[in-house]
């Protein structure tokens, strides 16, 4: 177990150049590191906009076992439910996975309340989720009856219920559908076709309904300032606002046409960037978050909410090419997503060093220029933040989990411990 319990402090502090040197005196980059008091107040954060709602871990986002269990063990200072609230806060309840061997993994590790966000192909870890022996197994994410004869055919014959959770489409359409925002993920989008997929689950005795999911992920994973494309911002603020109140209405249209069917109990919705407008609504249960336990850049850009630089990662000035330019070692780590700035890693500390257009974050060498770039020297650090949040994870196998003014611990990611996800 991490030695994560740290006192908590006050607030959130931005660590200083000065402040990590003289932590890291003694470590050779490249290293990455989570500043735990950074991460203790950005959880207090979202909890805080989730007004009482209880908040499911995005595991995608932080990929550290001794992390998770550790933000799921802390005792959180409670909020009051909000109003109309269907139950209040205990803090941070359950993780949402993103793949089934990694959900099966993790609850042979005693992690227990596991939902899967993402459907999945694979016949050998549906298989073996079938023979689990568990009260509550991991649930998984369908939005079509193809869906549900996949995983019939791959649990086989006999053993236990599968859970399973309908993904609701959150996106926001204007023009008849012929404009679309949102992510392609599921087919199921008006009551009626939840009713109906909820009718064809219940109908099948291998399963059993448990959840219902929709996430917004053009509301909770966009910037309302993205880099480089100021001019959008006032019709990114329109589009959420609007997008926020049709989800509202429908969801609770859905909510009710598939409790016609069955109970469903768990309501999910939300991510970092949405947890203070989906926890607003009434039919919603519970949301999800993990992404802001880091802080990556890609969170620097909501105009409702701030959160303080946690994960980072050091890297070594290895040569200098000329006068104004200093050459790190490696550094290429780039976010998933559509290719572009907002996705390259962002030179943090010292201040006043930025990426070199011509050439961006290298696989080998990555030349940062501006201001202090004249001023570092061989073997100086210099530490970057990634776009995202757990993808950090699958570069390092190890992250310094840092308070105060030392390292309070060196825990594995999910990369140290052999695992491979996507
Ligand atoms: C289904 C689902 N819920 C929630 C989230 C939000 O995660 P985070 O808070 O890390 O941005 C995501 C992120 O992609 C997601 O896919």
């Amino acid at each position: 177990m991490a030695t994560t319990e740290a006192a908590p402090r006050a607030g959130a502090h931005e660590r200083s150049y000065e402040e990590l040197e003289a932590i890291f005196a003694n470590v050779d980059a490249p290293y990455a590191l989570v500043d735990l008091d950074a991460m203790w107040a950005n959880g207090a954060e979202m909890m805080a906009r989730a007004q009482g709602t209880p908040i499911r871990i995005a595991s995608k986002s932080v990929r550290c076992r001794p992390l998770l269990a550790a933000i799921l063990e802390r005792v959180w200072r409670k909020h009051p439910a909000r109003p109309g609230a269907q139950r209040g806060s205990s803090g941070f309840q359950g993780l949402m996975t993103f793949t089934l061997p990694e959900s099966l993994w993790l609850h042979g590790h005693g992690f227990d309340d596991l939902l899967l966000a993402y459907p999945t192909a694979d016949r050998g870890a549906l298989a073996e989720l079938a023979a689990l022996d568990s009260e509550r197994p991991p649930i998984v994410m369908v939005d079509s009856a193809e869906q549900l004869d996949w995983i019939e055919a791959a649990a086989g014959a006999g053993g236990r219920s599968i859970r399973v959770c309908i993904e609701l489409d959150v996106g926001w359409w204007v023009l008849g559908g012929r404009v679309k925002f949102g992510a392609k993920r599921s087919p199921i989008r008006t009551p009626d076709q939840a009713r109906a997929l909820a009718r064809e689950i219940t109908r099948r005795p291998r399963f059993e309904l448990a959840a219902l999911m929709g996430y917004e992920a053009h509301i909770a994973g966009l910037g309302d300032h993205p880099l480089g494309k100021r001019m959008q911002a006032p019709l990114i603020r329109l589009m959420k606002r609007r997008s926020s109140a049709e989800i509202a209405e429908r969801r609770a249209a859905v909510v009710a046409a598939v409790r016609e069917v069955s109970p469903v109990p768990i309501v999910n919705g939300g991510g970092t960037g949405s947890v203070h407008l989906t926890a607003r609504e009434p039919v919603v249960t519970e949301v999800t978050a993990g992404s802001g336990f880091f802080a990556p850049t890609l969170f620097d850009r909501y105009d409702d909410f701030t959160l303080t630089p946690a994960a980072m990662f050091a890297m070594p000035v290895v040569r200098r090419p000329s006068g104004g330019v200093a050459t790190l070692l490696g550094g290429g780590y780039h976010a998933s997503g559509a290719a572009g700035r907002d996705r390259l890693p962002a030179p943090h500390l010292p201040r006043g060093l930025r990426l070199d257009p011509l050439e961006g974050a290298g696989e080998v060498q990555t030349p940062v220029i501006g201001a202090a770039a004249a001023s570092l020297r061989v073997g100086d650090r210099v530490y970057l933040r990634h776009a995202k949040a757990g993808e950090l994870c699958e570069r390092f196998d190890r992250l310094y989990l840092v308070s105060g003014g030392e390292i309070l611990d060196e825990v594995p990611t999910y990369r140290g411990e052999g695992r491979c996800e996507l």
